[in-house]
């Protein structure tokens, strides 16, 4: 029976939600197991549309049941059959299968068998690890919150813009950009026979360019790769993340962390609305109670304090630090994780000693702080760093000169403080980091499908 060329394909998510269907349906995907019982045999096929898979029954008499017994967990079938409510127990729809084909047979050899993986493993295995179950429930998160981030930025009159990735000037100027370069090895050249005629590297963010397009169009935003050459090989640092960047004029600090708030709860709700079934999966095998956590994290309010009194409050604990909380220096990973738990949530610390921020940040009044803030949050410490902007001229190159950044690199930036220079402000939200506050999962290299971190490129 050739019915697969009249038919259009379904998909599972769709099935389920529907729970009935009029007439043979087609189904492609992927076999997560097969079992045989007496006279019947058992397929669940899974096609990326939901994290259930559906369960397929083929009886002994039916012409697919010579085909299905060759089917291996891996394979790729097609299936044609009739839907509906389940005549077993243990899942409430299934197919009757009336045709089957198989469109890529997977061997006895295929690394993903029925069985919990270690995550170590899966790591080795990147390139096949999206056919998981954990996979795909973050693949989905991943995409949800990214078009959640575009409605949110929309909805506020914010223009999406799209920032150089190739750049000539390091943003944050911790010295961490990877070079850019066609020279050929061991050839003694300059910067200057290079492809750009000068040094170029891959951008650590979008946020110098993104001021320019904000001081036109009052409210921008970036959704783009940034690229670090940290050493550290911690379970939060990736050489190559996603940040979201918004930045806007007429904007103050105190308008960037109301935003960066909203933010944050708007993408957790969208997630607890459209991907609760992926999110369950994490509250069961990854973290039990996150999505009470989740919802806790909408309802509540974000507290904030200034850097100095997060020092205070981090040196009154009785716990010792690896590195004590003094006054004038980063506040390092477990002090993040203390603040979360003295605040007993998200906690936003600002005003941060000018000498351990880039030049770009406001200066106070004082003289000493500048207008950045940090939004910590639990399990993954910083999630977001933003400021407000220095837009006076005169205030910008003395922090230029005092961070020694020679003004000529930067020449373009300060033009945009000789005219028409507003009060401006942004912030950048980490993606993975976002999505390890999501689900749980407690490594970086976990949330992206292809991590990049020192001595890891497999492909
Ligand atoms: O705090 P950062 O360095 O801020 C900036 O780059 C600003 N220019 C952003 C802005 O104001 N437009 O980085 C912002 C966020 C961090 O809070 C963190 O979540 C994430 O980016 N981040 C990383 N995520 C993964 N791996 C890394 N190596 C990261 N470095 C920063
Ligand atoms: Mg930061």
């Amino acid at each position: 029976m050739d019915l697969s060329s009249k038919l259009t394909r379904a998909k599972i998510k769709n099935l389920f939600e529907a729970g009935q269907a009029a007439g043979p349906v087609l189904v492609q995907g992927w076999v997560r197991t097969r079992r045989d019982a007496k006279a019947l045999s058992f397929v669940e096929i899974n096609d990326g549309s939901s994290l259930a898979n559906l369960q397929s029954v083929i009886e002994e008499d039916s012409p697919a049941y010579a085909v299905i017994k060759d089917l291996t967990t891996g394979a790729a079938v097609s299936l044609i059959g009739l839907f509906g409510p389940s005549l077993g127990s243990g899942q409430r729809f299934e197919l009757k299968c009336l045709s089957a084909e198989i469109i890529g047979p997977a061997g006895l050899d295929y690394p993903l068998q029925k069985k919990r993986h270690t995550d170590e493993y899966l790591r080795e295995i990147a390139h096949l690890r999206p056919r998981t179950n954990k996979f795909g429930a973050l693949t989905r998160l991943r995409s949800q919150c990214a078009w959640a981030a575009h409605d949110f930025f929309r909805q506020r009159g914010f223009y999406h813009v799209h920032t150089p990735i190739v750049t000539g000037s390091d943003c944050e100027g911790a010295g961490e950009a990877f070079r850019v370069t066609t020279l050929p090895d061991g050839q003694n050249a300059g910067p200057e026979d290079d492809f750009f005629g000068r040094k170029a590297w891959l951008t650590v963010s979008g946020q110098l360019e993104a001021e320019m397009l904000a001081l036109a169009l009052d409210r921008v935003y970036v959704f783009g790769p940034a690229f670090r050459a940290e050493n550290s090989n911690t379970s939060r640092h990736a050489a190559e993340f996603w940040m979201i960047e918004p930045e806007a004029s007429f904007f103050d600090l105190n308008d960037d962390m109301l935003l960066a708030e909203d933010f944050i709860k708007y993408l957790v709700n969208q997630a607890l609305n459209e991907g609760q079934a992926d999110l369950e999966l994490f509250d069961r095998f990854v973290e039990k109670g996150l999505i009470a956590r989740l919802e806790n994290l909408i309802k509540s309010n974000y507290v904030r304090v200034t850097y100095a009194e997060a020092i205070k409050r981090l040196a009154a604990l009785p716990q010792s630090f690896e590195r004590p909380p003094t006054y004038g220096a980063d506040l390092a990973s477990d002090h993040e994780k203390a603040l979360c738990e003295i605040f007993g949530g998200p906690v936003f610390v600002y005003d941060y000693p000018s000498a351990i921020k880039p030049f770009y940040m406001r200066l106070s009044d004082d003289s000493k702080t500048v207008a950045a803030m940090d939004l910590l949050v639990p399990r993954v410490g910083e999630l977001i760093g933003g400021s407000q902007r220095e837009e006076r001229l005169n205030v910008l190159l003395d922090r230029m000169s005092s961070c020694g950044l020679k003004t000529e690199d930067y020449w373009w930036y300060i033009d945009s403080r000789r005219w028409g220079s507003v009060p401006h402000s942004g912030f950048g939200l980490g993606f993975e980091r976002f999505l390890m506050m999501l689900t749980g999962v407690n490594n970086i290299r976990d949330v992206c499908a292809f991590p990049r971190t020192p001595n890891n490129l497999e492909f």
